[in-house]
Formats: C-alpha cells, sequence, structure tokens
C-alpha cells in the first residue's frame, strides 16, 4: 500500500481506533513530504533527520552571536505565527519555545490556563485546538492530559488548515523535545569521548511518572550499544512499555534502588525529581525519595568525564553545591533547549536547508 492510501485510511478512524493504532503504523500520517509535520513523539526521530537538527542547531547558536546574523534568522519566518497553548505549569519548555519563535522572527500567541480560555465556558479542548488553526500557522502545546497532542494533529491532519502541532509534553506520556535537548546536549559532552555510542546512561527518579525519562530512552535507540542503569524506589520504576522497547530493540538494561554503589558504571547520570502531582491518594508521601538526590559526597564516586544532567526543575535530588562542578550539565542543557527548539521549527517550516547555507 502507498503511502498516501495508507495515510487515507487512516483519515477514515474514529480517534479510539486511531489511538490505539500501534505507533509504527500510523508514523506517517503524521509526516508530510517525507518530513516531520507534527512532532509528538520520540520515535519519530530517526538517526539523519537528529544529525540535521544538531548541525541546524549549532548553526543557528553561532549564526546568532552577531546582530546581523540575528537580523537574518528573524527574517525567515516573519510571515509566520505560532500558538503557545501551555495549560500545565513550564518555565523553560514555554520561554525556550517563546524565545526560539522570536530567534526566528515569528509572532506568537499564548494561552497558559484553561480558566482564562473559553474552556471554561465549556468548549472542549478539540474545539479549542481548531480555534487555533483560525489565526496561527503552528502549535506548540504542553498539556496534562496524556495523548491530547496526538489528538490535535489527528484532528487538524482531516481538517481543510491543517497546522503542525509540537508536544512540549503531555501528561505522564513523553516530552520528545526534552529528549533533543537531552541527545544533543550529550553529543556536545561526548563529542571527544566517541560520542553517544557504547555510552552507559543512569537514570535515577520518578521512572515510572517521569515523561522525559520515557522520552529520552526512546530517542536513544539511534546509538549503538547504549546501556541503561535505571535507579528508582520500588514503586517509581519504569513501566513495562518501556521495558517492552527496551526487549525488542535488545537493549541492555539494569534495574536497582543503588543509587550510590551504581554511580561509578554512568557515563552520563540523569536525574529526575519526583512527579507528586500525578499522585492520586498522595502515595509520594509514603516514598522515601532522600535516597534518590545526588549530593557532594557522591562526585568523588564518579567517573571524571561523567556528566550530571536534569530536565529541571530540580527539587532536592541535586544539591545546588554540585552547580559549580564542571560536570554538571543541567544550566548548559536548558540553554541548548532554546537551539534545538529554533531548529526543530525551522525544519518543520523547512528553512534549515537555507540556515545550513549561511557563511
Ligand atoms: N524540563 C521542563 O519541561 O521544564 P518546564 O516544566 O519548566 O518547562
Amino acid at each position: 500500500m502507498t503511502k498516501k492510501n495508507k495515510t487515507t485510511d487512516l483519515k477514515k478512524l474514529s480517534w479510539k481506533d486511531f489511538y490505539s493504532t500501534p505507533l509504527e503504523k500510523k508514523l506517517d500520517y503524521f509526516e508530510k513530504d517525507n518530513r516531520i509535520f507534527d512532532c509528538l513523539f520520540s520515535q519519530q526521530f530517526r538517526k539523519e533527520i537528529i544529525q540535521n537538527l544538531f548541525s541546524t542547531a549549532s548553526k543557528i547558536r553561532s549564526v546568532a552571536k552577531q546582530k546581523e546574523g540575528l537580523d537574518w534568522l528573524q527574517t525567515l519566518l516573519s510571515h509566520k505565527r505560532a500558538m503557545l497553548y501551555f495549560v500545565q505549569p513550564s518555565t523553560r519548555t514555554f520561554v525556550s519555545f517563546q524565545s526560539a519563535c522570536h530567534i526566528l522572527g515569528m509572532k506568537v500567541s499564548e494561552i497558559r490556563s484553561t480558566s482564562t480560555s473559553s474552556e471554561l465556558k465549556g468548549e472542549t479542548p478539540e474545539d479549542t485546538i481548531r480555534t487555533f488553526s483560525s489565526y496561527a500557522d503552528m502549535i506548540i502545546m504542553r498539556h496534562f492530559e496524556e495523548g491530547i497532542a496526538e489528538k490535535a494533529a489527528w484532528l487538524l491532519n482531516k481538517t481543510k488548515r491543517p497546522i503542525p502541532v509540537i508536544n512540549g509534553g503531555s501528561g505522564k506520556d513523553q516530552h520528545p523535545t526534552q529528549a533533543l535537548l537531552d541527545l544533543y546536549t550529550l553529543n556536545w559532552a561526548f563529542n571527544d569521548k566517541g560520542g553517544i555510542d557504547n555510552k552507559t546512561i543512569l537514570m535515577s527518579g520518578d521512572l515510572r511518572r517521569g515523561r522525559t525519562v520515557r522520552s529520552l530512552t526512546y530517542l536513544l535507540k539511534n546509538y549503538k550499544n547504549v546501556k541503561f542503569i535505571y535507579v528508582s524506589p520500588e514503586y517509581l520504576r519504569i513501566t513495562d512499555d518501556i521495558k517492552t522497547f527496551l526487549k525488542k530493540h535488545k537493549i541492555k538494561y539494569k534495574e536497582t534502588d543503588d543509587l550510590t554503589g551504581s554511580l561509578k558504571f554512568a557515563d552520563a547520570v540523569y536525574m529526575t525529581r519526583i512527579q507528586d502531582e500525578y499522585d492520586i491518594n498522595n502515595e509520594s508521601k509514603n516514598i522515601d525519595y532522600s535516597k534518590f538526590h545526588l549530593k557532594k559526597e557522591h562526585l568523588k564516586l564518579m567517573q571524571k568525564h561523567c556528566i550530571i544532567m536534569h530536565p529541571l526543575p530540580r527539587r532536592a535530588e541535586i544539591s545546588v553545591e554540585i552547580d559549580s562542578d564542571p560536570r554538571a550539565m543541567y544550566w548548559r542543557q536548558e540553554r541548548n533547549g532554546m537551539w534545538i527548539r529554533t531548529a526543530l521549527i525551522a525544519y518543520m517550516f523547512g528553512v534549515d536547508g537555507e540556515i545550513m547555507k549561511r557563511w
């Protein structure tokens, strides 16, 4: 069956049937002209797209250093408008996407709470999203509901005015652009150490409900012989779907609750906070999370080249005393988010080639 016929068939499905269709069977639905049209899942990124985004991000970063370069970048998408629909709290994803739009000259509108949109009057998220497509050329969204970014893209792709959707975090599900910035940071840090292949990534914390851990695990499949050490309290272990994915792709992993004893094996330590906003009955209160805090005394147990990462925001998972250690990478990660998100938007609107031709 041709790609076009497959997409036409998918368009006929109800949302329930579409949502339950395995991801590999519906990825084409979110592509146009062999490019990602809607950025929803980490599994959409193949190695060549990742490398293209890394090169574009680095080029943007260098061009934007000079006023003349930044002025030029701001001409590229000055005819485009983005809707930032962020109805779950966010600082860095929101501001970095807003900055990314500004770097490319886009105009932005924003809604940051369902209490200030017509959803308070009973409008559905679906109608709200369709409304954005009347005014904007792209929707960048953060939402508390799993699958809602996919639903937005599914819905808009059936209308006469389909506009691209970027998932800036959807419930416990995925945060693909966080994974991109994490990967860009890993690539930078291991540039003179053989790259990301063969590295051991330790992920610690709330692995059950942390969407950044899920999305980064999926994305790292693009690299050879990457191994994972998942460190968490028993209740917050990685979920079965992630384990199935790891087994299917023959990716080695280990689960443990021993952070201190595992540090020496890691090339990167990725800390995360407890995601208690997803508690149903205050269950986080019964978990001793202090064993999953990285403290100054841990630093001597880690390899000299081992980098320390965190998607942020943090609570006590990384002591502030660690911030000045050269291996601490989380503030760089945060800034990298702006460059890689700029590159992603440029790619999605097809101006990445022009950027790469710039001297
Ligand atoms: N890492 C991350 O998504 O941060 P925000 O919640 O501040 O956007």
